[in-house]
């Protein structure tokens, strides 16, 4: 059968093919059901302690000096919590949004894409879940920024109207090229975005 070796060729590119494509397979493996589930925990653990110490920074500094006292709270440096959490986890906590008060916080086009679904599910009523990415041997946490406290109008509010115009003076002085204005209760803010390092839990790269 194999007497004419120009027969082999065509079985031996095919078998070079059948392993080229498992390999690729594999690159592309999805996340297994018990890292999904790890990393959603340590995820959503991050995000609620980062959450949680920030708004209470905030609201205290609100209560204590009003808006223009408290501007330099809705930040992730203000919070010694937020230091010690990423240091405990090895992770990156940022967040992102497209209407953006400090450049820093724009998203990257795989951002872009994650924030575009959270908008469609929530304009379609669902219930908006967390959700990973995984690039290379990166993982990526993201879960939804809705506002849900009339107190981020303050400072996220309609100027002149939700928002007093004297406090959105006062932020554009500091924010140039603000762009966080304009939302209602019930709008997405942004996302929380955890950049997950391989050593802080069990999966493979
Ligand atoms: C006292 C004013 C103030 C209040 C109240 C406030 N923020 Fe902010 N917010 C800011 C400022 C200033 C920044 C820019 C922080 C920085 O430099 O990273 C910001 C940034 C953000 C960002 C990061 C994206 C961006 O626009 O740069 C998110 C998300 C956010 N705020 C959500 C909220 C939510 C949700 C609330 C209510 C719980 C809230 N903020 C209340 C002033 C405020």
């Amino acid at each position: 059968m194999f007497k004419n070796p120009a027969r082999i060729h065509p079985i031996i590119i095919l078998v070079l093919m059948i392993l080229a494509s498992c390999q690729s397979f594999q690159q592309k493996k999805p996340l297994s059901a018990e890292e999904q589930l790890e990393l959603i925990t340590i995820g959503n653990k991050i995000t609620e302690e980062s959450f949680k110490a920030l708004s209470g920074e905030l609201m205290g500094a609100l209560q204590e000096g009003g808006v223009q006292n408290a501007i330099g709270y809705c930040h992730l440096q203000a919070s010694p919590i937020i230091d010690s959490l990423s240091a405990v986890y090895g992770v990156v906590i940022s967040r992102v949004s497209e209407k953006n008060r400090n450049p820093i916080n724009k998203p990257d086009d795989s951002d872009l894409l994650v924030i575009a679904s959270y908008r469609e599910q929530l304009a379609e009523g669902r219930e908006l879940r967390p959700h990973l990415e995984k690039t290379g041997t990166a993982r990526v946490y993201y879960s939804p920024i809705v506002i849900q406290n009339p107190a981020c109008l303050l400072c996220h509010g309609k100027p002149g109207n939700t928002m007093e115009q004297e406090n959105y003076d006062f932020i554009l002085a500091k924010y140039p090229d603000d762009l966080a204005t304009d939302y209602q209760l019930g709008d997405l803010r942004g996302v929380w975005k955890i950049i997950l390092n391989i050593k802080t839990y069990s999966g493979e790269p």
